[in-house]
C-alpha cells in the first residue's frame, strides 16, 4: 500500500477540558492518529454526508413532518426496495443528509434490530434507531483495504444489498461500543450525492406531510433562525468510553478536541472534531457521553447514574441531534428562545427550560425524544466567538 505524505496533522489540535484519561487512551491516541496520518487516511477521509436513521412501520411520515418543522431539513425523495422505504432529507451540499429508513413489515428480522432486542425500551420500537453516519471519501477501494489491514471488518457487498443499503457505499460492521455503523461513499466535493438503492419516488403523503409543517416554520418565523447539525451526541457504557472515542476516530478523520468531567453526574462529556478545516455545519462534532463509574457501583457510592441508566434501557446509542440557532435576536427575544416557545405552542415539547445564558458564551435546551425515533432534538445558541460545546453548569443540568 503506498504511503502518501500526510497534509494534516491530527495531534497538532489543543486539548480541552479536565476529564483524566487512562495511560492506555493517551498513549493509543497517539499511536492511531500518528498512524492514520502517515497511512494517509486522514487526507482520504472527509466529512459526514449523511445521518442514517431507522424507524417502524408508519412512522417516517410523521417523522418527516416532525424534522420539517423542528429543523431546516427538506424532503427531496424517497427510494424504494422491497423491504424499506429510505426518504433522503436535505438541507444543501454543505451539510449531511439524513437518510430515514422505515421497515415496511414490522415482523422483519434483522442485525439491526437484534441490537435493539436485549434492552427493555430499546425492544419496544424494534427498528427505532440511530444507524450511523455516511463519511465522504476520496478512494474508497483504498480506504477500504487500509481499514481492513488494521482488523476492521465490512459488510460483503452481497451483504449490503440483502440489507437493502445502497449498493455504492462500503458499509462497516455495527462498533461493539457505540452500536453505530460507519459508512463510507466515493465522492467528490463538487458531485452530486448518489445513493443506489431501489427505486426513486416523490411519495405524496410524505410530500404533503412536509409542505404542511415547512409551511408552519415559515408561517412561525423560524425557518431562517435554524442552522443545519452541530452535533451528535452518542450514550455509551461506562467501561467503553475510551474505547469507542478511539474506535471512531480510527473510522474517521476527526480528532480529540477535549472532555469535561460532570462531577454532580457521575459523567463525562467527550468531544471529536473533523482534523478538517471545515467548520460543524458541514461536519458535526461527534460527542460521546458516558458514566464515570457502572452501574453496579453506584449504589455503594450514592452516586446518580443517568447516562449509564439510559444505556442499559435504550442500548448504547445517539441521544440527541444538535440544531444549531443562529446568533441574534427576533422580535424582542433571543433567537433560541423564540424558536423554542414558537415550537413549543404547536405540541412539541421539551425537557425543563432554555438554559445559559449570553454571558457564558452559548444557550441550550433539549426537545422530548421523538415517539418516531427516540432521539432527542437540542438547540444550541452560540454568542459571538464561543466556540465550546457546552458549559459545564450547562451540561450538569442536561445531563
Ligand atoms: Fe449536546
Amino acid at each position: 500500500m503506498t504511503v502518501n505524505s500526510a497534509t494534516i496533522n491530527s495531534l497538532e489540535f489543543s486539548r480541552h477540558g479536565d476529564k483524566e484519561h487512562s495511560a492506555f487512551f493517551e498513549e493509543n491516541l497517539v499511536r492511531l492518529l500518528e498512524e492514520r496520518d502517515k497511512l494517509g487516511l486522514t487526507d482520504l477521509i472527509h466529512e459526514i454526508d449523511a445521518l442514517m436513521i431507522s424507524v417502524d412501520p408508519e412512522h417516517s411520515i410523521k417523522y418527516i413532518a416532525e424534522l420539517a418543522l423542528m429543523t431546516p431539513y427538506h424532503y427531496l425523495v424517497t427510494l424504494e426496495s422491497e423491504q424499506h422505504w429510505t426518504h433522503i432529507l436535505r438541507i444543501d451540499l454543505d451539510s449531511p443528509d439524513i437518510l430515514l429508513r422505515e421497515v415496511k413489515d414490522p415482523n422483519l428480522r434483522g442485525v439491526f434490530r437484534s441490537l435493539n432486542e436485549i434492552y427493555p425500551v430499546g425492544a419496544k420500537k424494534p427498528n427505532s434507531r440511530y444507524m450511523g453516519e455516511i463519511i465522504r471519501v476520496d478512494d474508497l477501494h483504498s480506504v477500504v483495504k487500509l481499514q481492513q489491514q488494521r482488523e476492521f471488518r465490512f459488510f460483503s457487498q452481497d451483504e449490503v444489498r440483502k440489507l437493502e443499503l445502497p449498493g455504492n457505499l462500503a458499509v462497516s460492521k455495527p462498533s461493539p461500543y457505540t452500536h453505530n455503523i460507519v459508512v463510507y461513499l466515493e465522492r467528490e466535493p463538487q458531485e452530486a450525492r448518489v445513493y443506489a438503492l431501489g427505486v426513486s419516488v416523490i411519495r405524496a403523503d410524505a410530500q404533503a406531510a412536509y409542505l404542511e409543517a415547512k409551511t408552519l416554520q415559515n408561517k412561525l418565523g423560524v425557518a431562517d433562525l435554524l442552522l443545519p447539525l452541530d452535533h451528535l451526541a452518542t450514550r455509551v457504557y461506562s467501561q467503553n468510553r475510551e474505547v469507542a472515542i478511539l474506535e471512531y476516530l480510527s473510522w474517521s478523520s476527526y480528532y480529540f478536541w477535549g472532555a469535561y468531567n460532570i462531577k454532580d453526574q457521575n459523567s463525562s462529556t467527550n468531544v471529536t472534531k473533523s482534523a478538517h478545516a471545515i467548520p460543524e455545519s458541514k461536519s458535526p462534532a461527534k460527542v460521546f457521553t458516558a458514566n464515570n463509574t457502572p452501574y453496579f457501583i453506584n449504589h455503594l457510592e450514592k452516586l446518580p447514574s443517568p447516562t449509564e441508566t439510559f444505556v442499559r434501557n435504550y442500548e448504547p446509542r445517539l441521544h440527541h441531534m444538535a440544531i444549531s440557532v443562529k446568533d441574534g435576536e427576533h422580535k424582542g427575544k433571543e433567537n433560541i428562545d423564540f424558536v423554542v416557545n414558537a415550537i413549543a405552542e404547536n405540541g412539541k415539547g421539551f425537557l425543563l427550560d432554555v438554559i445559559g445564558s449570553k454571558e457564558q458564551g452559548l444557550k441550550q435546551i433539549f426537545s422530548n425524544a421523538s415517539e418516531h425515533s427516540s432521539l432527542i432534538i437540542e438547540y444550541v445558541q452560540r454568542y459571538g466567538s464561543f466556540d465550546g460545546f457546552f458549559t459545564q453548569e450547562n451540561v450538569a443540568k442536561l445531563t
